[in-house]
C-alpha cells in the first residue's frame, strides 16, 4: 500500500511517499482502509521531532482518520466489516489501511460524511474538554480565543456558542477573522503576527478589556503560546481560567506567578490525549454530545483545504506556514 513516511526528522520536504506492507489484522485491532486524514499542528511537531510523544522511526504520521473496516481482528465485539468509522491513533493515518486499536475507534453518525469525521476528533475532542471538564464554561462568560479560525480554534468558537458564551475571536489576518465570525463569534480583532514587543502586548491586553467592558475574559483559550500570552492571562476576569492549549508560535511562555495572584485566576493545563487514556468513558460521553450538537447544525467542521496522498507533505508546508484555516484533510 502507499504511505506518507518520516524516515528522516526535519521539514515537510523530507517526507516521502512509498510503497509498504498493508497491516495485518491483529486481536482487539480492525483495519480500516482510510478515505480521509486530517492534519494537526502535533503532527508537524512531530516529523521534526518536537512533540512529547515520538514514534520509532520511520513512521507514517496522521493522528486521525476516517474510513471503512475491511478486517475485524479476534475479540472485536464493536464493529464489523464495511462499518464506517473514525480512528484516533496518535500516528499511522496518512496511508491507505491503517491498523487501529478497537478502543481507539467510534462508529461514524449518519449525519457526518468521512472528512468532516476525520476533520472533528481532535479539534472538537479537545476543545468540548478544554471547555467543559477544565474551565467549566457557563452560559454568559466571555470567552477569548486565540488563533481562532485554526482547527482548535474554529472548534472552539462553535462549542463556546453552543455552551451560550459570548465568544471573541482573535486571529492575525482579516480574512481568518472573518471566518471566525461566519462560525459565530460575537466579536472579533487583528493581533500583530510575529514576536509581540511590550508595546504591542499591551496593546493587545487593552483590546481585550476593551471588548469585556473593562472586566477582562472569563476564560481565554491559547493554542499560540509565545509572546501573546502573558498580554491574555494579564486581561482575564477576576477568578478567571486560562486554558494553556498549545504554542503554535513558538517558544513556551515564562509567566509571572503575581497576576494569579492579582486576579484570583487560574492557569489550567490542557492534554486531552492523556485525558482520554485515563477516562476513556468519560470521553465516549463528550462524543455523544459532539455528535448530537452536529446532527442538530450547532457545530460545523470547516473543511478549507483538500489535498492527495501524493501531495500530502503540501499539506504540512501550508499548516507549518500559518495559512490554514480551519481543517486540511488528506484524500486516500
Ligand atoms: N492540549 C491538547 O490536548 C491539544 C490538542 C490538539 C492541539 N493542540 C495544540 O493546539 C495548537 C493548535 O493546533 P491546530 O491543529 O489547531 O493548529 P492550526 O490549525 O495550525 O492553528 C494554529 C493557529 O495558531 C496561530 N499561530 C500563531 N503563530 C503561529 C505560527 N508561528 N505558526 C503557525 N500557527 C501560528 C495561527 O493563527 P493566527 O495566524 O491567527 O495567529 C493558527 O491558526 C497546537 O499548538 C497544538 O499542538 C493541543
Amino acid at each position: 500500500m502507499k504511505a506518507l513516511q518520516c524516515v528522516e526528522l526535519g521539514g515537510p520536504d523530507k517526507l516521502q511517499i512509498n510503497e509498504i506492507e498493508a497491516p495485518e489484522v491483529i486481536p482487539g485491532h480492525v483495519v480500516v482502509d482510510v478515505k480521509s486524514g486530517s492534519i494537526n499542528f502535533p503532527d508537524v511537531l512531530m516529523i521534526q521531532g518536537l512533540y512529547q510523544f515520538q514514534p520509532p522511526m520511520p513512521f507514517t504520521p496522521g493522528g486521525e482518520s476516517a474510513g471503512i473496516v475491511s478486517e475485524v481482528g479476534e475479540g472485536v465485539s464493536k464493529f464489523k466489516v464495511g462499518d464506517k468509522v473514525f480512528a484516533m491513533t496518535g500516528v499511522g493515518a496518512f496511508a491507505e489501511k491503517i491498523l487501529a486499536a478497537e478502543a481507539s475507534c467510534m462508529a461514524i453518525p449518519d449525519s457526518m460524511d468521512f472528512d468532516s469525521a476525520a476533520a472533528l476528533s481532535m479539534t472538537y475532542g479537545t476543545s468540548l474538554y478544554a471547555l467543559k471538564q477544565r474551565a467549566n464554561l457557563q452560559p454568559g462568560e466571555t470567552l477569548l480565543v486565540l488563533g481562532a479560525s485554526g482547527g482548535v480554534g474554529l472548534a472552539t468558537i462553535e462549542l463556546g456558542k453552543a455552551m451560550g458564551a459570548k465568544v471573541i475571536a482573535a486571529a492575525s489576518t482579516q480574512d481568518k477573522i472573518d471566518m471566525c465570525m461566519a462560525h459565530g463569534a460575537d466579536e472579533g480583532f487583528i493581533y500583530p503576527s510575529g514576536d509581540l514587543d511590550r508595546d504591542q502586548q499591551k496593546e493587545l491586553s487593552n483590546k481585550i478589556k476593551e471588548l469585556t467592558g473593562g472586566l477582562g475574559a472569563n476564560v481565554v483559550y491559547d493554542p499560540v503560546g509565545d509572546s501573546y500570552s502573558e498580554p491574555c492571562l494579564r486581561a482575564t476576569a477576576w477568578e478567571g481560567r486560562y486554558l494553556v492549549i498549545g504554542f503554535a508560535a513558538g517558544q513556551i511562555p515564562k509567566i509571572p506567578l503575581n497576576i494569579t495572584l492579582l486576579k484570583g485566576c487560574q492557569i489550567v493545563g490542557v492534554f486531552w490525549g492523556a485525558w482520554v487514556g485515563q477516562f476513556p468513558d468519560e470521553n465516549k460521553k463528550n462524543f455523544d454530545e459532539l455528535f448530537s450538537l452536529h446532527a442538530a447544525g450547532k457545530i460545523n467542521p470547516e473543511v478549507s483545504q483538500k489535498y492527495s496522498l501524493a501531495d500530502s507533505a503540501d499539506a504540512f508546508t501550508h499548516l507549518a506556514n500559518r495559512k490554514a484555516k480551519g481543517k486540511v484533510i488528506i484524500n486516500m
